[in-house]
Order: structure tokens, then C-alpha cells, then sequence
């Protein structure tokens, strides 16, 4: 009895601890899923052919509420930013939002992904800022709002500037994947360009945001 006892606890223990610790490298370990993601994208289509319609089905509802979970927590990325008034301006579906503050003032760069373009002329227009001298809001060609610019379907890119555009084989999470490419591709040429228009300061909370 006493046996059966100390038995049934130290089962309980083990439940207990399993609970308290949960199995956060199986479950939400990065490098784990990362590794079952690729494996999988590289699997014959035959073999992913062999599973169900609703077994595929499922794994997509999976995916995109994954992918919705990460674009959401994507914003906090830029949480916090300097003049802190100044509202987080929207993400840039297919493309892509690189953003930074110099001088306690806010400048955000709209980017498309290739194959899509702006729709309105913004060719000597790199970049937008919202600082206490814009009152705190983005000055944009969408008046009154949050949004800088949106990228649409296009054969071929002429309203933006050449930098405003992502290249081919490297579209906006391409490059954020990759940290010497977001410095030395993407970040160095916002800077330059800012420096060129006379912006001087250190940059600060600088980040990409892809849509
Ligand atoms: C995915 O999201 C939908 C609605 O957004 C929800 O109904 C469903 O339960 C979610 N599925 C999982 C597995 O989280
Ligand atoms: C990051 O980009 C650089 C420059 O294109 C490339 O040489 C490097 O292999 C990339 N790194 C990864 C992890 O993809």
C-alpha cells in the first residue's frame, strides 16, 4: 500500500512536471519545426500526394493561421520606436516596409516585391516621415492615414525609385532572413539616401516589416 503509494506519486510528479514544463522544444522549438518545414517542402510530390485531401487541407488551415499569428507579431518589431506619437504605419502587402528614426524622426520607406508596382508616381519620393513637424502623422499621397503606398500586380516597375523595389531572387522575407543582406543591401542604401537629403544623426530602431 505504502509502494503503491509512493508509486502513484511520483506519477503524479512526473505529470506534474511534464505540465509545468511543456515540451517547448517539440512543440515550439524553432529549430525543430524549421527543420520538419524543410524536409517536408523537399518531399517527392508523390509522397505528399499520398496524403489525404482533408489531411492537406488541414496542414494549409495550419500554415496560414501560423503565417497570420507571425505577421501579426511581426509589428511588435518595430514597437516603441522614436517620436513614440507617431503611429506604426501599415505594412505593405507584397512588399515591404523599412522604417527607422534618426534625429527623434520617424522615416518609413515603402518596398514592392518584384513583380508588383505602386500605384501612384512616387519616383523622387523614396521614403515618408512623421516627426513634430508633420504633427506627428505620415505625410503620404493617401491623405489622413496610416498607409504610405500599396504595391499591385505589374509586368513591369516604373512608379518607384529603382531602390524601392526588391530584387527578384530576393523579395522582402528573402532578404529579412538574412541579416547581412537587410544591412548591406537594404539598409545602407535608406541610409545613404537620407544622408543625401541632408538627414544627419545616428539611426535607431531600425527594422523591415514584410507584408
Ligand atoms: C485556425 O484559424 C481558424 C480561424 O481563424 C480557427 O477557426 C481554427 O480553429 C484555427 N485552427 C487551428 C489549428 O488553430
Ligand atoms: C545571405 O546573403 C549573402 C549575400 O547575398 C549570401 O552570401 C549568404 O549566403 C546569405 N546567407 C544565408 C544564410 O542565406
Amino acid at each position: 500500500m505504502a509502494l503503491q503509494g509512493a508509486l502513484m506519486w511520483i506519477c503524479s510528479l512526473a505529470v506534474l512536471f511534464s505540465c509545468a514544463a511543456p515540451d517547448e522544444t517539440l512543440q515550439c522549438g524553432y529549430n525543430s519545426l524549421t527543420s520538419n518545414l524543410k524536409g517536408a517542402v523537399e518531399c517527392e510530390d508523390s509522397l505528399l500526394l499520398s496524403w489525404s485531401s482533408e489531411e492537406r487541407a488541414g496542414l494549409l488551415l495550419n500554415l496560414r493561421n501560423l503565417t497570420n499569428k507571425l505577421n501579426s507579431l511581426q509589428l511588435s518589431e518595430c514597437q516603441n520606436a522614436e517620436p513614440k506619437k507617431c503611429p506604426q504605419a501599415e505594412v505593405l502587402t507584397d512588399g515591404g516596409l523599412l522604417c527607422v528614426t534618426v534625429s527623434n524622426k520617424r522615416y518609413c520607406k515603402p518596398m514592392c516585391n518584384h513583380g508588383y508596382d505602386f500605384s501612384f508616381l512616387r519616383r523622387s519620393r523614396l521614403y515618408e516621415e512623421c516627426s513634430e513637424q508633420t504633427g506627428f502623422k505620415w505625410q503620404s499621397q493617401f491623405i489622413g492615414g496610416n498607409k504610405l503606398a500599396v504595391c499591385h500586380k505589374a509586368h513591369i516597375q516604373v512608379s518607384g525609385g529603382a531602390s524601392a523595389y526588391f530584387s527578384k531572387d530576393q523579395d522582402c522575407l528573402t532578404t529579412k532572413s538574412n541579416s547581412s543582406l537587410i544591412e548591406s543591401a537594404i539598409m545602407g542604401g535608406f541610409m545613404s539616401e537620407l544622408r543625401s537629403a541632408g538627414v544627419q544623426g545616428e539611426a535607431e530602431n531600425s527594422c523591415l516589416l514584410c507584408g
